[in-house]
């Protein structure tokens, strides 16, 4: 009996082996939606650009203008603002094709990487924040 027995249960295994590893892994998909839309500007390590493009790592504008982050992916920025005590004031495009969950995983792989460990998003946290953004 358990020469069938162990073979089935090796491959039951390799098949729960493979059903995990399928699943999507948010902090990855987030990391994935970043490098596509927003390393180019901000940097894969976050640091920003300079005088033109603000640094999202260890950036006190996360904390203090957390609601207003999911509308700022979606619709942009084109304002003057202050981060660590630098003022910027280039445009920053909005990506309009990201779904609210993108937005969400974007979000948290930012608040989570490069040394930020701010407050995670919910999902419909997001979605209250997008229905808001007066666009
Ligand atoms: C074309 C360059 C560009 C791209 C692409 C871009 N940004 Fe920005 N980002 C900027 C600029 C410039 C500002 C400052 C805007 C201002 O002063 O009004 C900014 C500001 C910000 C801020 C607020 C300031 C800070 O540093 O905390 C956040 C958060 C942010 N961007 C996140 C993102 C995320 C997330 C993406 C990808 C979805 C992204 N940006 C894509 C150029 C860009």
């Amino acid at each position: 009996m358990s020469k069938i027995i162990y073979p089935l249960g090796s491959i039951l295994f390799c098949f729960s082996v493979i059903l995990y590893n399928c699943q999507p892994n948010p902090y990855r998909e987030g990391e994935r939606l970043y490098k596509s839309n927003c390393a180019n500007c901000h940097m894969d390590d976050g640091e920003g650009l300079s005088a033109l493009i603000p640094p999202l790592a260890r950036a006190d504008y996360l904390k203090t203008n957390r609601d207003k982050l999911p509308c700022l992916i979606r619709h942009g920025l084109k304002d003057t603002i202050s981060v660590n005590g630098k003022t910027y004031a280039e445009q920053m495009p909005g990506v309009e094709v990201l779904s609210e969950i993108q937005i969400v995983n974007i979000l948290n792989f930012v608040n989570s990487s490069w040394g930020n460990q701010n407050e995670a998003y919910r999902l419909d946290e997001v979605r209250n924040l997008l229905a808001k953004c007066g666009h």
